[in-house]
């Protein structure tokens, strides 16, 4: 599995879960609930994989997209906190969509500089097999990512 066609789809999983949210009615509690828990474990373990093996192989790789990286990390960095925080919150409370929302915002702000400016750029300068090969690395690290928002790496940034 190709790097980047891997990545892009946890950008659309996240994407169809955050519709859902989104649709969910004003009272629909029980389902808001699950429906974070669900964004967590993606946003969790897609942060955890871009982290460990993606951004640094793409900033090795590309040097000259070094800003886009730390500015990636940055933008986790809020993405796992507020998630932390809704890990705790009540449904019910008035915070807990407002929360969502601007998370949503944040992430979809994120996906699409990543998919617009960086991935094309990465996707140039290395070659076919080297993004398959790293692939496949993403792909096998996922079992190893943390239940935890703030045990990914930006939590610390
Ligand atoms: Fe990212
Ligand atoms: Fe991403």
């Amino acid at each position: 599995m190709d790097a980047i066609v891997l990545l892009k789809e946890d950008h659309k999983t996240v994407e169809a879960l955050f519709k859902r949210f989104e649709q969910a009615g004003e009272r629909a509690h029980v389902e808001k609930r699950r429906l974070v828990d669900t964004i967590t474990k993606e946003l969790v373990t897609h942060a955890y994989i871009e982290e460990e093996i993606f951004y640094p192989a793409a900033r090795a790789k590309v040097p000259e997209t070094g800003d886009h990286v730390l500015e990636s990390i940055e933008e986790h960095h809020v993405v796992v906190w507020m998630l932390s925080e809704l890990k705790d919150l009540d449904p019910a409370d008035e915070h807990f969509t407002a929360k969502v929302t601007v998370l949503i915002e944040n992430v979809r702000h994120h996906v699409e500089e990543e998919e617009k400016d960086w991935f094309p750029q990465v996707r140039s300068a290395m070659g076919r097999k080297e993004l398959q090969e790293l692939g496949e690395r993403m792909a096998e690290a996922k079992a190893d990512a943390p239940g935890d928002p703030l045990a990914v790496k930006s939590a610390k940034a």
